[in-house]
């Protein structure tokens, strides 16, 4: 298979670009530079260039707590790049998957969210990449929706990506206790992208969804209460 991957600098991309390498994928591995998503003309010449089989969307504008400043930005790469990829693969019968996220939730539900559960963002981020989801599947029907959340992996940034990093050192390390979700494992989800596209799915799906975030600084103590453990 021919495999376009966005945000190819990103944690998800590197482990969907490995794996697809390792199962013998024609892989095309992209980085902001090179294909910026939320330029819908620079995303469908490249798409009609390079016709993909496939296409993989890891780009994201995911600093959660920079979207409440930079509203502009984040729903251009979230909501519009989504958009523009969805309409791009349409129009060459690509197989389109973007990643959404558990943030789509308010977490008000004591137990994992499933795919009929109604959304309800409490963040720019949030309220973005729904905007993404909705655009994407108004634009390709076909295309799919895989929400996870808490991803780990090597080269993330994120709690769990640092935490065997810091465990190491013999130092004290403060963390946050009123944030729960669900780990997943990056390497787990990208076998899951490719079983989905195997598949020819459609639609909405989750890759294990427990969401109680600590939100934006903005909201946090406003509308969330925490999840019983
Ligand atoms: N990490 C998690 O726990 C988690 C949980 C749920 C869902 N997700 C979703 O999973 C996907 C991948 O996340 P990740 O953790 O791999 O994120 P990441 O490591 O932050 O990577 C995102 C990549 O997207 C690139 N990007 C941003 N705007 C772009 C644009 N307009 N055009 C092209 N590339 C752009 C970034 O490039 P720059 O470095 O140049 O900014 C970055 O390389 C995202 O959709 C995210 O919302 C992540």
């Amino acid at each position: 298979m021919k495999i376009l991957i966005t945000g190819a600098r990103g944690m998800v991309a590197r482990a969907a670009a490995a794996y697809a390498s390792s199962i013998g994928d024609e892989v095309i591995a992209l980085d902001r530079g090179r294909l910026d998503i939320s330029d819908r003309e620079n995303v469908r010449a490249v798409i009609n260039s390079m016709r993909p089989d496939a296409v993989v969307n890891c780009a994201a504008f995911t600093n959660v707590d920079g979207a409440e400043s930079d509203r502009a930005t984040c729903y251009a790469a979230n909501a519009e790049g989504a958009e523009n990829l969805a309409l791009a693969c349409r129009e060459i019968g690509a197989k389109f998957l973007t990643i959404s996220t558990d943030y789509v939730f308010d977490g008000k539900k004591k137990g994992f969210y499933v795919e009929s559960d109604t959304p309800n963002p409490l963040s720019i981020y949030a309220s973005s990449k729904y905007e993404g989801e909705l655009r994407t599947r108004a634009a390709d029907p076909n295309a799919i929706v895989l929400r996870s959340g808490w991803i780990y992996g090597p080269g993330g940034t994120n709690f769990l990506s640092v935490m065997p990093e810091l465990l190491a050192k013999d130092t004290a390390i403060k963390v946050v206790s009123d944030s729960r979700g669900t780990p997943t494992y990056a390497g787990d989800l990208v076998r899951r992208i490719r079983e989905l596209i195997d598949k020819d799915a459609s639609g909405i799906f989750h890759a294990q969804v427990f969401p109680n975030h600590k939100h934006p600084a903005a909201l946090r103590g406003k509308r969330l209460p925490l999840l019983a453990v």
